[in-house]
C-alpha cells in the first residue's frame, strides 16, 4: 500500500532552482486527480470537466471519483452511499467534547479540534492495511458534516440532532444544521455547490495534507491539518469575507469608489484573485447559476447586484492583471439563500473539500518521500556565548 520512494543516505546533489516565495509554480509531486489550465480557465477531476460533474454527477459518485479514480458503477455507488449513510454518526464522547467548546469559537477551530479526535478512537498505525484506509474514507466523508451541524446546535445550546438514514448526503446535513428537511431543489444545488468544492490540485490546505501524509501519520491528523490551512481568509476563509465587503459596500453605486479605495490601499479584494488562473475560475461562473437559480425560486438577494457590480467595476482595473473572481466570490451568495450562517461557509468547503484531501492522501501513500525543502539561510553566521551581565538590550535589533 505505502511505496517508499525515499533515496537514503545522503542528500541528492540536486541543481538549486533558487528561492521561490510560496512555491510558485514549483512542482513538488505527481499527481493524476485534478488538471486545471488557468490560462483557459478549465478543471477537470480525473479527465472530467467540472461543468459536467457538476450538471450531471452527486456528490457522493464525485467523492470515489476522486478517490479511486474512476466513476462508480451502480452497484458500487450504492454501496459507498450506504456505507456512508451507516458511519454518519458521532461517538457521544466527540459530541460531549465539542459541548466544552466556547459557543463563541469559530466552526472551523471546532471541527479542526473534532477532525483530530477521531483519530483518538482508531488505531494510529495502520495506514499500510487497505481495510484501515478504506474505513478511514467512509468515516471522514461521513462524519465531517455531522461534526459541523452539531456544532452550530451545540453552540446554540441545543443538543445536536441524529442524521437521519432515510435521507440523501446533502439533504441530511441541511437537515442536520437546520433542523428542517431541505425542500429537493435546495438540497440538489447545495450538493452540486459541495461538488465543485471537492478538489483543486495542490492548493495551500491539499498541500498540507500531503506533508502531514508524508510522515505517515493518521488520516485524522491529515485531515485535521489540512482544516487548520483551509480556514485561512487567503484560502477557504474568503468565502466569508466575500459578503463582510458585499455588505459594507452595501450598494451597486458604491461598488467603485470601494474598488478605487482598495486599488488606492493595495486591500485585496476577497474573492477575486488565484495563484493558478488567469481569467474567471470556471467554478465561479457555476455558482452564479447556481445562485440564479435559488433566487428565481426563493427571491433574489440584493448583495447579487452589489457583486455583480464590483465584478463589472473589476474587469476593466483588475482584469489586465489577470484578477478575476474565484471560487469564493459567489459561493456565499448560494450558502446564505439556503440559510446557511455566515461563519459555516468555510466548514461547508472543507466538508466538500475532504474528498480531494483524502484523494492526494492517498495518492501520497502510493508514492511517499516526505516531504523536506530546503531553505537559504540568512541569519548570524556564528556568534561567541555572552554572559547575562555582558548583554546589551535585545531591543537595538
Ligand atoms: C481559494 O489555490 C487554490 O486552488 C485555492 C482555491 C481552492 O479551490 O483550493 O481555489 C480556493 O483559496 C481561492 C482564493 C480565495 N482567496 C481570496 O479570494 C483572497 C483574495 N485573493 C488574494 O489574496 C490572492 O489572489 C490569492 C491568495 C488568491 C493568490 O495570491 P498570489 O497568487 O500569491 O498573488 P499575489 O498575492 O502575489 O498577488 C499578485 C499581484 C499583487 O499585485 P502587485 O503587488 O504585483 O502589484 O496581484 C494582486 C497583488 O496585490 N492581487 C490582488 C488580489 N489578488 C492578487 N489585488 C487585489 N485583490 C486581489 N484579490
Amino acid at each position: 500500500m505505502i511505496s517508499q520512494n525515499q533515496k537514503l543516505g545522503q542528500p541528492q546533489n540536486l541543481p538549486s532552482i533558487g528561492l521561490r516565495p510560496g512555491l510558485e509554480g514549483v512542482p513538488v509531486t505527481q499527481s493524476a486527480i485534478c488538471d486545471i489550465d488557468g490560462t483557459k480557465g478549465e478543471l477537470r477531476y480525473r479527465g472530467y470537466p467540472i461543468a459536467e460533474l457538476a450538471a450531471q454527477s452527486s456528490f457522493l459518485e464525485t467523492t470515489y471519483l476522486l478517490i479511486w479514480g474512476d466513476l462508480p458503477n451502480p452497484q458500487e455507488l450504492r454501496d459507498f452511499e450506504k456505507e456512508v449513510q451507516m458511519h454518519r454518526r458521532v461517538s457521544f464522547r466527540v459530541r460531549d467534547m465539542m459541548k466544552c467548546f466556547p459557543a463563541t469559537g469559530h466552526p472551523m477551530d471546532a471541527l479542526q479540534s473534532s477532525a483530530a479526535s477521531l483519530g483518538l478512537f482508531y488505531s494510529r498505525r495502520a495506514i499500510d492495511n487497505p481495510k484501515y484506509v478504506y474505513d478511514a474514507v467512509i468515516r471522514l466523508i461521513a462524519k465531517i458534516p455531522t461534526m459541523v451541524a452539531a456544532f452550530q446546535l451545540i453552540r446554540k445550546g441545543q443538543d445536536p440532532i441524529q442524521p437521519r438514514d432515510d435521507l440523501a448526503y446533502s439533504a441530511n446535513f441541511l437537515y442536520m444544521l437546520t433542523e428542517r428537511e431541505p425542500d429537493p431543489l435546495s438540497a440538489r444545488i447545495f450538493d452540486r455547490c459541495l461538488i465543485l468544492h471537492a478538489e483543486h490540485s495542490l492548493n495551500a490546505s491539499t498541500f498540507s495534507a500531503r506533508v502531514t501524509a508524508s510522515t505517515l501519520t493518521d488520516p485524522y491528523a491529515v485531515i485535521a491539518s489540512a482544516v487548520g490551512t483551509l480556514a485561512g481568509p487567503l484560502h477557504g476563509g474568503a468565502n466569508e469575507d466575500v459578503i463582510k465587503m458585499l455588505e459594507e459596500i452595501g450598494s451597486p453605486e458604491n461598488a467603485k469608489s470601494y474598488l478605487d479605495n482598495a486599488i488606492l490601499t493595495k486591500k485585496k479584494i476577497m474573492g477575486f484573485g488565484h495563484r493558478e488562473y488567469r481569467v474567471k475560475d470556471p467554478r465561479a461562473t457555476i455558482l452564479q447559476g447556481l445562485a440564479e437559480e435559488l433566487f428565481a425560486r426563493f427571491g433574489k438577494d440584493k448583495m447579487y447586484d452589489v457583486a455583480k457590480a464590483l465584478e463589472q467595476e473589476a474587469e476593466s482595473r483588475l482584469g489586465k492583471k489577470g484578477i478575476y473572481p474565484n471560487v469564493d466570490f459567489y459561493s456565499g451568495l448560494v450558502y446564505r439563500k439556503l440559510g446557511i450562517p455566515r461563519d459555516l461557509y468555510t466548514p461547508v468547503f472543507a466538508i466538500s473539500r475532504v474528498a480531494g484531501w483524502l484523494a492526494h492522501w492517498r495518492e501520497q501513500l502510493g508514492a511517499n518521500r516526505i516531504f523536506r525543502p530546503s531553505q537559504i539561510y540568512t541569519g548570524e553566521k556564528s556568534r561567541k556565548w555572552k554572559q547575562a551581565d555582558e548583554r546589551s538590550s535585545t531591543k537595538s535589533n
